[in-house]
């Protein structure tokens, strides 16, 4: 566990303030608070073993997994195109289980965990219960990368299915093959469909929660597959900078490492009885070396506490 300054902030504090700013509604997730938990199957392609040797990835399994949407409302409306979209998931038998967090975006929106967190006060509605926006504009302008995030975001077609949306893990995990060899790769999870988006014309006809009804209705046409991609690093890649892309990353080379087929819903209690752990990944993959990831095994823990 890393250590943390006095006065810095720490898991603990960047928890209480994601919490704040959706207004502290009780018993939900900190983050990713709407969502609908499904299960299904991992097939590996057979290149997976060329990356990693990671039996969550080269081995066929079941999937615990849950389709989210961004932000600790867990009542946000499906038609917001300004929060993000989330998919987790869980491969691998128990004793090599990896815990994979993706979102609609390739970037996060802070470099350091205080940055993260002066993102957040910022955003805190007051006693009036409306945000500082004289705040935000001036921690945006001090702080352009925080804004990169959110400009991916707005410039993308609203999301017309979980099912029809590419996510990605963000952060360079190390990933190390049978030969020894270790390499950077960027996780981007592909839907095998192509992607799914609506028109702002659309968007209006969609009841707040139609990303849910529309997953149930594909789940029962056998129409939920997605290609989970490894997009290769390079010597020199930036692996410390979350809120950076790789040079030229949309034309990386990419290997599939295999396919989730989604084939259920899952009772809810499934996955809100635990947590998705980003820490949790099988020899083969390691944890990214940046800072932003090194806190997040604490955070998630303390929400799920809080949420218990
Ligand atoms: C940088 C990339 C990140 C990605 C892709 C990501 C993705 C996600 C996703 C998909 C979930 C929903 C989990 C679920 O379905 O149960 C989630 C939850 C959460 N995230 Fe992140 N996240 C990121 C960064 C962070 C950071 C830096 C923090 C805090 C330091 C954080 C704190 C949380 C917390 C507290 C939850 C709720 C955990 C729970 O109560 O189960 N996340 N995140």
């Amino acid at each position: 566990m890393p250590k943390f300054p006095d006065g810095a902030a720490t898991p603990a504090s960047i928890v209480d303030a994601l919490k704040a700013v959706a207004g502290n509604p009780p018993r939900a997730r900190a983050s990713f608070a709407k969502g609908r938990c499904v299960r299904g199957t991992y097939a590996p392609s057979d290149q997976a073993q060329e990356i990693t040797k990671s039996r969550s990835f080269t081995r066929p399994s079941r999937v615990l997994a849950r389709f989210s949407m961004g932000g600790g409302d867990p009542n946000v409306a499906d038609t917001n195109g300004l929060v993000l979209r989330g998919f987790s998931f869980r491969l691998g038998d128990d004793s090599h289980r990896s815990d994979i967090l993706t979102e609609s975006a390739p970037v996060h929106f802070a470099r350091t965990l205080d940055q993260m967190l002066a993102f957040l006060k910022a955003r805190i509605p007051g006693p009036d219960g409306n945000v500082n926006v004289a705040k935000v504009k001036a921690f945006s302008a001090a702080n352009p990368e925080t804004l990169r995030q959110a400009s991916y975001i707005a410039t993308r077609p609203l999301p017309g299915s979980f099912a029809g949306t590419a996510y990605w893990g963000v952060h360079a995990f190390p990933a190390t093959n049978s030969k020894g060899e270790t390499r950077f790769i960027k996780f981007r999870v592909v839907p095998a469909g192509g992607e799914i988006t609506l028109t702002e014309e659309e968007a209006k006809a969609k009841s707040a929660d139609f990303l849910h009804e529309d997953l149930v209705h594909r789940i029962a046409s056998g129409g939920v597959r997605f290609n989970v991609m490894a997009l290769l690093g390079r010597p020199g890649d930036p692996t410390m900078d979350v809120t950076i892309r790789w040079p030229d990353e949309d034309k990386r080379d990419a290997v599939r490492l295999g396919s989730i087929v989604i084939t259920g819903v899952e009772a809810d209690d499934a996955c809100d009885a635990s947590i998705f752990n980003p820490a949790n990944l099988a020899e083969g993959i390691g944890h990214p070396p940046d800072e932003i990831f090194a806190a997040r095994r604490a955070a998630y823990a303390i929400s799920l506490a809080k949420r218990r």
